[in-house]
């Protein structure tokens, strides 16, 4: 080998030994990375919850494609050997942006996995897409189910709410409304679900969960629902797909455990406590960092 392809083949290990960049307007991007915590274990993942600026999902696709080139830029910054765009409000507004500003680096959104999960569980075709609003507006999931199920009938349900619950820490069951005794998160979805699931008539035969704060949610979804409707959303293919780029890139880390690190924009201890919740071990402040964007 000589010296130049042994500088290129240097570069290229140095590449593989980069994280991967992911990030969220808050905790809910952490259902994405514990997906490719599991699927790709050898990856370091460096996250960013933009908890200062949170809610994106009511705000305009100008404010979020900003507040997305911003979080991007941080992880950038860092150097990152891929970027996962672990927010459907922000994939939605922004990832043509993000790609024009980053051409080189791959950059993943959750919608098209999202997408595909859907279209993989209905038998039907009759989908129904739970996001925030923005989502809902900008009419991504629709495009995206119909770039891969044409003859689809995609509803969109805006359910802001949730993404409040799920911040708040309030998405497990134990957490009773006093007045109903029922779980807060399950009468929230009842408010939001239960017109669209009452009486004869057509009946949507899957839902996804188009934002990443939702996944928690699930089980009170499914009170709510019945048992005959599927409920997905894109951590597992958004991971699957994350390797898939890897392989094909020949940027993937070879062995070892992945590190994974945490930055927040506010209030990290309250970070490191909603966000245990969502991963299989408790994230260790040490491993958090306050940023500013
Ligand atoms: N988790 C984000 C999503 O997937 C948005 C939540 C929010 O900030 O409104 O859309």
């Amino acid at each position: 080998m000589n010296t130049l392809d042994n500088k290129a083949a240097q570069a290229d290990t140095a590449r593989c030994e980069l994280p991967i960049g992911v990030f969220d307007s808050g905790v809910g991007g952490l259902t994405v990375l514990a997906a490719l915590a599991q699927r790709l274990p050898h990856e370091h993942l460096l996250y960013l919850g933009d908890t200062a600026r949170l809610p994106y999902g009511t705000k305009s696709v100008e404010t979020v494609t900003r507040y997305a080139l911003q979080a991007t830029a941080k992880l950038v910054e860092r150097q990152v050997k891929m970027l996962v765009v672990a927010c459907n409000t922000a994939t939605a507004a922004a990832l043509p942006a993000l790609r024009a500003a980053y051409p080189h680096i791959p950059v993943l959104g959750v919608v098209e996995p999202g997408a595909a999960a859907a279209v993989a569980a209905s038998t039907t075709g009759n989908i129904l897409v739970l996001a925030t609003e923005a989502t809902v507006q900008n009419r991504a999931y629709h495009k995206a189910i119909a770039a891969l199920r044409p003859s689809a009938e995609v509803t969109g349900l805006a359910c802001s709410l949730f993404v409040a619950l799920v911040e708040e820490g309030w998405a497990a069951s134990h957490v009773v409304d006093a007045y109903s005794g029922r779980g807060m998160a399950e009468v929230v979805a009842a408010r939001y679900l239960a017109p669209l699931f009452a009486g004869a008539g057509q009946k949507p035969d899957c839902i996804v969960l188009g934002c990443t704060h939702f996944p928690p949610l699930a089980e009170a979804i499914r009170a709510v629902v019945g048992p005959g409707v599927a409920i997905v959303d894109s951590a597992a293919t958004t991971a699957e797909a994350a390797a898939a780029v890897l392989g094909q890139a020949g940027i993937a880390r070879q062995g070892g455990a992945g590190r994974h690190v945490f930055l927040t924009t506010d209030a990290p201890a309250r970070f490191a406590r909603v966000g245990s919740m969502f991963m299989a071990e408790p994230i260790d402040e040490a491993a958090l960092e306050l940023v500013v964007l």
